[in-house]
């Protein structure tokens, strides 16, 4: 069988490691969600050995993940774990650090609202939301690339495609959160981290 593989994931998976690390000095685990292809967590976590990485994948993907992970010889990543964001409850609490890398564009409106609830539900009082991909910024698309993008995205489901960073914003803001950096990543994606509001 013949695995799935990412190019993108493989060129950006060097630039958001160089943003995120500073992140993640203090984090013991991390959830990542939507794993897609597994490129990121074999990478990611054979870069960052000081804390346990998790995979997660809803169920139509998990199988494609697990079978790309399969002999991974790194003792700090774990098995991936079935999560779909829409679920009510999220298998693991008192999260550290949550990592979603190029998400967005491919979720459904409740979906991307099911993410930032339970990131916000689930999130530790010092914990980071860092979120990678493309996002427009007032109601624009930041390239000719994400234009296309978003067309394909929309394509495979109408109620896909990029989303506002004002969106994001809002659904954060709802559940707790909010932004505190906003880097300018390779071929205009961005990396937004977001932590929680201070009670
Ligand atoms: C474009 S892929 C990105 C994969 C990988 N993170 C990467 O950067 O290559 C989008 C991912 O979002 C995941 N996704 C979409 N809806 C989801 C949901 N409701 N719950 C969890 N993951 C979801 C898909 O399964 C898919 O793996």
């Amino acid at each position: 069988m013949s695995r799935p593989f990412n190019p993108a994931a493989e060129r950006n998976k060097a630039p958001i490691l160089a943003v995120i690390e500073r992140y993640l000095l203090r984090a013991r685990a991390v959830l990542e969600i939507g794993a897609g292809s597994g490129q990121h967590a074999l990478f990611l976590a054979a870069q960052l050995p000081h804390l346990r990485w998790q995979p997660s994948e809803q169920p139509s993907q998990l199988a494609d993940l697990r079978e790309n992970l399969r002999g991974a010889a790194l003792a700090n990543l774990c098995p991936a774990i079935e999560l779909d964001v829409l679920a009510p409850h999220w298998p693991l609490d008192g999260l550290d650090a949550v990592y979603a890398a190029n998400v967005v564009q491919c979720m459904t409106s409740p979906a991307l609202a099911a993410l930032f609830r339970g990131v916000g539900a689930q999130l530790a009082a010092d914990g980071v939301f860092l979120l990678y991909g493309p996002f427009n910024r007032d109601g624009r698309f930041t390239s000719e690339g994400n234009q296309q993008l978003d067309a394909w995205a929309r394509s495979l489901d109408a109620d896909f495609g990029l989303r506002d960073r004002a969106l994001l914003e809002q659904l954060a803001a709802r559940h707790g959160l909010y932004l505190c950096d906003d880097h300018a990543m390779p071929a205009n994606n961005q990396l937004l981290v977001w932590r929680r509001v201070p009670t």
